[in-house]
C-alpha cells in the first residue's frame, strides 16, 4: 500500500557558486533516508540564481513561481554572483520567493553542537541551544521608501520599516507555539522599544497580548542591542527568541558565529498555515572564492534538510539527520575527519543509517 501523505514534491534551487554543490549532498542523504524510512520524494531541478540572470537576463518568472506553488518544500542552496549588482538577486529571487509564498516565519535555531569549538571560550553545548523566530515579510523588508535629487548634495533616502498587527501576531503566536513545545517554554522578544517607539509599540503590546494564551511560558524582553551582547556572554539566557525582520537577519549572524560558524546554521523559511510551499535554506551565501573547490561544508544545507523532513512530518528521518550531523561534528573535533564537500556528505550519508 502506497501513503501519499508519504510522498513528497520537492524544488530544487541550487542557485550559485557552492549553492548547488551543498544541495547535491543533501540529496544523497536524502537518497538513503528515503529508503531506511520509506518515504519518497519527486525532486525537480530548478535553474535560479546570478549565473542564470547573466545568461538569459531573467531573474523568476510568475510561470516559474505560480510552478513552484504546487511543490511541498523548496530546498535552497544560495543565489548570488558578484557580477550582478546587489538587490537584484536577494530582492527579485530570494526575497520575492519568500513574500510570494507568505513565509512569515524565518525559524533559525542556535545550537552548539558537542565537540564544535565556539568562538566564545568556554562554551558548553548546554549553555547554547536556542530557537530563532526571525519575522520574514515585514519591516525594512517590505521595501517601502524611496529617494529624492539622486546624486544631488540634497539627496534624501527613506527606507521604512513595516509592521502590521497581522504580520507581528501571526509570527509571535508562532514563537509562542515553539516556545511552549520546547522544555524551558521560555519565549523573548527582542526589539529596541526604547527607541523604535511607533513599531516597538506593536510588538511588545502584542507580545503580551497573546502572551496571555500561553500562561504556560514565561515572557522575557530584551533590546536588540542587549540581545548582541548576551548571545555572546549569556547565550544561556535564551531559548526561543521573536524579532523582527532585519533584527533577526543581524543577530542570526551572530549567532551563526557563536554557534561555531555560519557552516552549520541552517533555516527554515514556512508558511505555517501550508497554503504554499516552504523553502529551506543553509545560511551561508553562495561563496563564489570556494566555489568549485569541493572544500565548502554542507553540514547547514543537511540540518536544513532536516528542518524540511520534519516540516513535511518525517521525523524519525529528521531525527537520524540530527544523530549523524552530531556524530559526525564529534569525529571531525578528534581530527583524522574527512573534509571535503563530497565526503562529508558521503559520511552524513552513510551516519544516517546507523
Ligand atoms: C539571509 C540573507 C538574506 C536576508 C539576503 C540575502 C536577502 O542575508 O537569509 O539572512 O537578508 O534575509
Ligand atoms: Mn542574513
Amino acid at each position: 500500500m502506497t501513503d501519499s501523505s508519504r510522498s513528497h514534491r520537492i524544488a530544487l534551487i541550487g542557485g550559485d557558486g557552492i549553492g548547488p554543490e551543498v544541495v547535491d549532498q543533501g540529496c544523497k542523504v536524502l537518497d538513503v533516508l528515503e529508503g531506511l524510512e520509506g518515504f519518497s520524494t519527486e525532486r525537480v531541478d530548478y535553474d535560479l540564481g546570478g549565473r542564470r540572470y547573466l545568461e538569459t537576463g531573467e531573474v523568476l518568472s510568475d510561470e516559474t513561481i505560480e510552478e513552484l506553488r504546487s511543490y511541498d518544500a523548496i530546498y535552497l542552496g544560495a543565489v548570488g554572483t558578484p557580477a550582478v549588482p546587489p538587490g537584484v538577486i536577494e530582492r527579485g529571487l530570494l526575497l520575492k520567493l519568500r513574500f510570494a509564498f507568505d513565509q512569515y516565519v524565518n525559524l533559525r535555531p542556535v545550537k552548539l553542537y558537542p565537540g564544535v569549538t565556539s568562538p566564545v571560550a568556554g562554551l558548553t553545548p548546554e549553555r547554547c541551544d536556542m530557537v530563532v523566530v526571525r519575522e520574514n515579510t515585514e519591516s525594512v523588508y517590505a521595501g517601502a521608501g524611496g529617494t529624492l535629487y539622486k546624486g544631488t548634495p540634497h539627496e534624501v533616502a527613506t527606507q521604512e520599516s513595516v509592521n502590521t498587527r497581522h504580520g507581528v501576531e501571526r509570527v509571535i503566536r508562532y514563537a509562542f507555539d515553539v516556545a511552549q513545545g520546547r522544555p524551558r517554554k521560555q519565549l523573548t522578544l527582542a526589539h529596541k522599544t526604547n527607541v523604535l517607539i511607533h513599531a516597538g509599540d506593536l510588538w511588545w503590546r502584542t507580545f503580551n497580548e497573546v502572551g496571555e494564551e500561553y500562561p504556560e511560558v514565561t515572557r522575557d524582553y530584551v533590546h536588540i542591542d542587549a540581545a548582541c551582547l548576551f548571545f555572546v556572554s549569556q547565550p544561556e539566557r535564551f531559548d526561543t527568541m521573536v524579532t523582527e525582520n532585519l533584527f533577526g537577519d543581524i543577530i542570526t549572524d551572530l549567532g551563526a558565529a557563536v554557534q561555531g560558524g555560519i557552516g552549520l546554521a541552517a533555516s527554515g523559511n514556512l508558511d505555517p498555515t501550508r497554503r504554499a510551499p516552504s523553502m529551506f535554506e543553509p545560511v551561508h551565501g553562495s561563496a563564489p572564492d570556494i566555489a568549485g573547490t569541493d572544500s565548502a561544508d554542507p553540514t547547514a544545507a543537511i540540518i536544513s534538510l532536516g528542518m524540511l523532513l520534519s516540516f513535511l512530518g518525517e521525523d524519525a528521518a529528521s531525527a537520524r539527520i540530527d544523530r549523524a550531523v552530531g556524530t559526525w561534528l564529534e569525529e571531525r573535533a578528534s581530527g583524522g575527519a574527512v573534509d571535503s564537500t563530497k565526503a562529508v556528505g558521503d559520511r552524513l550519508a552513510d551516519l544516517v543509517s546507523r
